[in-house]
């Protein structure tokens, strides 16, 4: 064998083991690497709360006290900013859309609108412990149609003078005596156990 075919087939040898190498690799994730539903949980909790967060102080609470424009409940016709909720309710309904599985809603212990109440046990049991716990998440695996979903509920607090200011004086509002940090309810985020 001359020294080209030699160095030839050493590098075909070469490019077939890392081809080899690199299939299973490519599968590796889905195949082997597992997360915990918790940390999912987590990691969407953190991008629904930052951009909550972000829109509150610096879109809704910023234009309204330089005098631009206003938050309402009718926005839509109003032609005013939505309400922080309306934000992640709108948010929430476009996600469900995308066919990626994944759910999320406000819902509150006192809520001005009964929609957001607790609607079945598990969430009953959440917002309970929420209140009495701010500080983790009521976790759970609810069974829909035979199909396993992980549910969390984390606390809302009302970080801001205007979560209280708003839902104090709301007519519709079954409590008007919130102090700023108390737990108005809880983000329930949901998704699917299996593909
Ligand atoms: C300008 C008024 C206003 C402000 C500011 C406001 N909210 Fe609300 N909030 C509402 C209204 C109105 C609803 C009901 C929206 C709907 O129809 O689903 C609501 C809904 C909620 C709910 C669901 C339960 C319920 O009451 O229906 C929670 C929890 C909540 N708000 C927490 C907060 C927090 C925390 C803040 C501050 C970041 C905040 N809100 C700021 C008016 C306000």
């Amino acid at each position: 064998m001359t020294r080209t075919r030699v160095l030839a087939c050493m590098l075909a040898l070469t490019v077939a083991l890392s081809i080899a190498s690199v299939a299973p690799a490519e599968n590796a994730p889905s195949a082997t690497m597992k997360i915990a539903p918790e940390t999912v949980a987590d990691y969407v909790h953190a991008v629904i709360e930052a951009d909550r967060v972000f829109y509150t102080l610096h879109v809704v609470e910023r234009l309204q006290r330089d005098g631009v424009v206003t938050a309402s409940e009718n926005w839509r016709i109003a032609k005013t900013l939505p309400l922080p909720a309306q934000f992640l309710k709108e948010s929430g309904e476009l996600a469900a859309i995308t066919g990626a599985k994944i759910q999320y809603r406000l819902i509150g212990l006192w809520p001005i609108n009964p929609q957001n109440a607790a609607a079945t046990e598990f969430e009953k049991k959440g917002l309970e412990s929420v209140r009495t716990h701010p500080e983790r998440p009521y976790t759970g695996v609810v069974t829909v149609d035979g199909h396993p979903y992980f549910h969390a509920i984390y606390a809302d607090r009302a970080f801001s003078q205007a979560c209280i200011g708003c839902h104090n004086a709301h007519p519709r509002s079954p409590k008007q005596d919130f102090r700023i940090n108390d737990v108005l309810g809880g983000v329930e985020i949901g998704f699917p156990l299996e593909p």
